[in-house]
């Protein structure tokens, strides 16, 4: 029976086992988005062990930034930086993409200096006209380029926890009429566009999406419409869907408390597709994750948090899970 500790092999590239790293900013960055030595420190440090890395939201576009030290993507001068942090995680052995982002509605000009822009106005952001949308999908593009550029194994497009891809699918934040909004075809088009031209970019390496699956909110997102986003997903190429929230966050209130809180909606999108799933949402122990891996709830199982507080947290899983084998 395949567990956490299995490895899976996606598209020619073999994650050494079920643990992921999802994306967390770290505040680690400079001003300017450029990578830093601490940065790499700490990645480098909880990449041992790992299937896989993803390495945290980077803005694609000055305008989508979100807080003063996130990393950028967004200028070839930030390259030569963000190709150390590949180089040195691939040095111990672990694949490692990058989130790509823009937060929408989310940025402020207090921090970018430019107004902040939306599928509606909300939040004294602006409306986007079509032909801005059409800028994006290249500025998207682009920063997957330097990403290719800068060594890294493949790239996750940031459709959740309420920006700008996630705004444009919620119909609780896109009040568009025109094609891209409305209906759901309309409300995927953009994101839609995106993964299809980030695809030609990234080419035999890793896609990933992820996914805000659910609004937890009556008349948001809700799963059943992810399911049949998921399946358009992956027919444009996204190798790994990364199950998340939608505009309710990345960790909602009133679900918190629950380990795996996300799993179930994970659960049911992979009910759709063929590419893997990662389960994500307050996993803590070792052998509960490897029992969503053993059960096929999902395929690979994201440690964000727990990783964050304890970088040797694979080390020690993959020590408990030895042991716990041994003794049955
Ligand atoms: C400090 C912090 C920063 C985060 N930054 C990102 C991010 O850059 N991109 C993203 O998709 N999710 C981000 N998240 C959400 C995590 O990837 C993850 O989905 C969430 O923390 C739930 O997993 P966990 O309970 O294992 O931490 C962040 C979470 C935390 C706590």
């Amino acid at each position: 029976m395949t567990g956490l500790l299995d490895h899976l092999n996606v598209k020619g590239l073999t994650l050494k086992n079920r643990i992921v790293m999802p994306p967390m900013h770290t505040g680690l960055a400079t001003r300017q988005g450029s990578v830093t030595e601490s940065l790499i420190e700490y990645y480098a440090r909880r990449s041992k062990m790992l299937g896989l890395l993803i390495v945290e939201h980077s803005y694609v576009r000055l305008e989508g930034k979100l807080s003063k030290k996130q990393l950028g993507i967004h200028e070839d001068n930030l390259i030569l930086g963000l190709e150390d942090l590949s180089s040195r995680v691939h040095s111990v052995g672990t694949p490692i993409v990058i989130q790509i982002t823009h937060a929408g509605q989310e940025a402020s000009k207090e921090i970018t200096g430019l107004d902040p822009v939306a599928p509606s106005p909300n939040k004294g952001a602006r409306k986007l006209r079509t032909d801005e949308i059409e800028s994006l999908i290249e500025a998207f593009v682009t920063a997957a380029d330097r990403a290719m550029r800068a060594g890294f194994d493949g790239v996750e497009v940031h459709g959740a926890h309420g920006f700008l891809l996630n705004q444009f699918f919620s119909p609780l934040t896109n009040l568009r009429q025109d094609g891209y909004g409305g209906s759901f075809e309309n409300r995927t088009r953009f994101p839609l566009e995106v993964v299809k031209r980030v695809k030609k970019i990234v080419g035999g390496r890793l896609l990933l999406y992820r996914l805000g699956s659910d609004d937890l909110d009556p008349a948001g997102v809700k799963v059943e419409d992810s399911r049949k986003f998921a399946v358009q997903l992956e027919k444009a190429g996204v190798d790994i869907i990364d199950v998340s929230g939608g505009l309710c966050g990345s960790r909602p209130k009133q679900l918190e408390e629950m380990q795996g809180y996300f799993v179930p909606q994970a659960e049911e999108i992979k009910k759709a597709v063929n590419v893997p799933v990662i389960g994500v949402g307050g996993i803590k122990e070792a052998e509960y994750a490897d029992r969503l891996v053993k059960e096929g709830r999902v395929d690979l199982v994201a440690v964000g948090r727990e990783l964050a507080k304890d970088p040797d947290w694979t080390l020690k899983a993959a020590e408990a899970l030895r042991v716990q084998g041994k003794n049955r």
